[in-house]
């Protein structure tokens, strides 16, 4: 989404970011599912790229993955050897950059997480300067497979996401720096959506509607925003009538109260009859005032669901 409309909203954050990173400080990114937490540390390092000196960037979101895309970035930055991975002999003398992934991938991958982490840990702490090792998801770790990277913490610079701060790796978050990714405010979710009509052509019968209800929907977490514009994008127009529906969908203060109102309505009208046809007075009292005060209630009634 943000290569649709661009990151919106968030240079506080990624300033707030960048300068923790600067300061050296191990980094966590909180904040729920969808929330940015990716789009901000993937901007962030765009920023910082060329004041970081050493950066490997981890996509995997579980840890042997993870572990694994480390080797194989030392190996192409050339910080770790052949012969420390325990690579086949025959790479021993290649160096790191001239080794083929695909031919040393699944013997790097059949290493446990703690070979990996005994292998890697010497050749980080020799670098020139503090690697920076920015993972995307850090959130399902488990514990043991959290005391294979707290051994990293001491020899690297780590930022990393997570959607739920687990208290069972806690020892992990007590070593990092939190920022906390908030909703995004009204006037940006309505700049995002603003730029996705643009960028996308749909055309909005009432943009004002259509706006405020993403708005209120979305709760400002832009994953929701794009659902939603995405799911709206299929229609080439958006009329008053679809946002309704939109409404209707998310299923958030919409109940239909025609059929009963009309019933009510009946009820009422029908008493006066009754009330005449009985000799009943007091029925009949009753039914005419019910039918003054329902025909009134109705004419507001309507008017607001008019809106
Ligand atoms: N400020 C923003 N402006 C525009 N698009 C954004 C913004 N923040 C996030 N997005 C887009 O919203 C989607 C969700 O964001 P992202 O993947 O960064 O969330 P996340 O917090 O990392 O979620 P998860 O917990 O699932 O990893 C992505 O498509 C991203 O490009
Ligand atoms: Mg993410």
């Amino acid at each position: 989404m943000d290569k649709i409309v661009g990151l919106i909203g968030r240079d506080e954050t990624v300033a707030e970011l960048i300068a923790e990173i600067r300061k050296g400080k191990h980094v966590i990114l909180t904040g729920p599912v969808g929330i940015g937490k990716s789009a901000i540390l993937r901007s962030a390092l765009d920023k910082a790229a060329d004041k970081i000196d050493l950066l490997i960037i981890l996509h995997d979101h579980q840890a042997k993955g993870q572990f694994v895309e480390i080797a194989r970035q030392m190996l192409a930055l050339g910080l770790i050897g052949a012969k420390e991975l325990d690579l086949p002999a025959k790479f021993h003398d290649t160096p790191g950059p001239e080794i083929e992934w695909r031919e040393v991938k699944s013997q790097v991958n059949r290493a446990s997480m703690r070979d990996l982490t005994q292998a890697i840990i010497p050749a980080l702490a020799r670098a020139d300067s503090k690697p920076v090792i920015a993972v995307d998801d850090l959130t399902t770790l488990t514990p043991t497979q959290m005391a294979f990277w707290l051994a990293i913490f001491d020899h690297a610079q780590v930022i990393g996401c997570a959607s739920e701060k687990k208290a069972r790796i806690r020892k992990l978050w007590w070593k990092m720096k939190e920022i906390e990714v908030k909703p995004l405010p009204r006037n940006a979710v309505c700049e995002m959506v603003k730029a996705y009509i643009v960028a996308t052509g749909i055309l909005i019968e009432s943009p004002d509607l259509y706006i405020s209800h993403v708005v209120k929907q979305s709760g400002g977490v832009p994953q929701a925003i794009y659902d939603m514009l995405d799911e709206s994008g299929k229609e080439r127009i958006i009329d008053k009538r679809k946002v309704r529906e939109m409404r209707h969908d998310a299923g958030v203060f919409y109940i239909d109260f025609t059929p009963l109102i009309m019933i009510l309505g009946a009820v009422i009208v029908s008493m006066r009859y009754v009330g005449m046809g009985t000799g009943d007075k007091t029925l009949y009292i009753l039914g005419g005032l019910g039918t003054a005060l329902f025909l009134t209630f109705r004419y507001f009634a309507f008017k607001g669901v008019g809106r």
